[in-house]
């Protein structure tokens, strides 16, 4: 029994390994690609020394390929904050109650935020700093990174298309995959073409009207409050479409009819949201850095 206990655990949090799936960090990354300006495009292409327009997409689940290395181990607790609410009854987040001592994603994403601007930092470290924040900047927007509950929802088995998989998967993976229907062995292919498809949404469909609202939080002075809105608006969620009635009524549940025709709308609406913050959030660091240079150069001058 021992013995089976720990394979189950073992075999829960290898399907945690992905989070977001690939296919939902590689279109929030695509989808940022489209919609970032000009320069800030030239900016991370150099930083990433990739000049394709892939370069955004490219290094998008980077940071869930290294949290299970050695030197890597001390980023896996950045990917979430284990909200201590009580789906459905109460969901929220609070800084200091729910982000561990060796940090978050809120906190993640703020310290790469910060180090992305650090001229100090060789170029190596804040390109490394690029990726964790595009990573980070989608894993916030799915709402089982924003949970505890059973550890973000591994610990919970429902039915998908009579399979058993954890509710993590789902959301990380089986949801988005069924929306796009498409083949899944070409995520990056099935990716671009979501972007695609998601970037026109935003620029002249169902979109148009609601993007301002998503850069309400921005503030690039404050990325710590700037993420805890995001987590706090993608911990929501729980309450009303991940657990609407609570942990121990969806066990066994087969959640690919009537919950998933709730549930896909949501995935849809983060992973646009993710995308469109994304580009804004790098449109800011890239200006930030380049007025920061601009000024030192500026005190050069004057000393001399
Ligand atoms: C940005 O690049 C696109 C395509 O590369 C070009 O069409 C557009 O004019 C550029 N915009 C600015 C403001 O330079
Ligand atoms: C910030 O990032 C650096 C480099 O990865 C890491 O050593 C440090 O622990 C991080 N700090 C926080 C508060 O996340």
């Amino acid at each position: 029994m021992r013995f089976l206990s720990i394979l189950t655990v073992l075999g829960a949090s290898a399907y945690g390994a992905l989070a977001w799936g690939s296919l939902g960090h590689v279109t929030t990354a695509y989808l940022a690609s489209h919609l970032v300006s000009n320069s800030t495009e030239a900016f991370f292409q150099n930083l990433l020394r990739d000049e394709t327009s892939d370069y955004l997409g490219k290094v998008a689940t980077w940071a869930d390929t290294i949290r299970y290395t050695r030197w890597g181990r001390f980023t896996s607790v950045f990917h979430f904050i284990d909200a201590k609410d009580e789906p459905p009854t109460y969901c929220g987040v609070e800084l200091a109650r729910d982000c561990k001592p060796e940090g978050c994603v809120v906190t993640a994403l703020a310290n790469y935020t910060a180090r992305l601007l650090d001229p100090e930092l060789p170029a190596w470290e804040r390109n490394q700093a690029a990726r964790f924040v595009v990573h980070f900047v989608g894993d916030i927007h799915q709402p089982l990174h924003d949970e505890n509950v059973a550890r973000g929802g591994n610990g919970i088995y429902v039915l998908w298309q009579g399979r058993r998989f954890n509710l993590h998967y789902v959301w990380d993976s089986a949801i988005a995959e069924r929306l796009i229907g498409r083949n899944r062995r070409k995520p990056y292919d099935n990716a671009k073409w979501w972007a695609e498809e998601l970037a026109v949404q935003i620029r002249e469909g169902k979109f148009v009207e609601e993007k301002e609202g998503w850069l309400k939080d921005v503030d690039i002075d404050d990325a710590t409050a700037t993420a805890l809105a995001w987590a706090r608006e993608g911990n929501a969620y729980v309450c009303s479409h991940v657990l609407p009635e609570g942990p121990l009524a969806i066990e066994g549940q087969e959640l690919s009819g009537e919950y998933y025709d709730k549930a896909a709308p949501v995935v849809e609406l983060q992973i646009a949201r993710a995308g469109y913050r994304m580009a804004a959030w790098l449109d800011l660091i890239a200006r930030r850095f380049q007025e920061q240079g601009a000024e030192r150069e500026e005190d050069l001058w004057e000393e001399l």
